[in-house]
């Protein structure tokens, strides 16, 4: 990008390469989802900026609002490996389901410019958005008064 303008937003996609390996990532991470209430089994997988997978299932729980949706997995095992930098997201499930509204922002926590893929297990539809677009005028640390 040679505009004066270009900022952050205008990063790349990752390589089609690396989004086919993402999504088979999603896609098989989603075989260990623990979905006993819901029966809506997720996987997710990130991918990070120096091209590492880190996969998350969603883990539900018979106290139901102690969920956690297989993004939010995927970012607590990315971070607790060390991995905070990360250039895109891959979402399996039937019907190809966009992330939820909290895990929008906990992805926007580590940067809103995040391509977000899912994948519809059961026909194949891949869809494709930016994290700004998912969640437009994030929450975020700059919105913390500094004392
Ligand atoms: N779920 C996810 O894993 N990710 C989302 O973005 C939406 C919902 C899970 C949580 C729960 O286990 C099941 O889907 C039904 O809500």
């Amino acid at each position: 990008m040679t505009d004066v303008h270009s900022h952050a937003s205008e990063i790349d996609p990752p390589s089609d390469e690396d989004v086919q390996r993402l999504i088979q990532a999603a896609i098989s991470a989603r075989d260990h989802a623990y979905a006993p209430h819901s029966h809506f089994y997720v996987g997710a997988a990130l991918l990070t900026h120096d091209g590492r997978i880190v996969e998350g299932c969603n883990v539900e729980n018979a106290s139901y609002s102690l969920t956690q949706c297989a993004e939010r997995t995927a970012v607590c095992s990315a971070v607790a490996g060390g991995y905070r930098m990360f250039h895109a997201v891959a979402i399996a499930s039937i019907g190809g389901a966009m992330p939820c509204g909290a895990c929008r922002q906990v992805l926007a926590e580590f940067g809103s410019d995040l391509y977000v893929y899912t994948i519809d297990v059961i026909d194949g539809d891949q869809q494709m958005r930016r994290l700004s677009e998912l969640l437009p005028d994030a929450f975020s640390t700059s919105d913390i008064p500094k004392r």
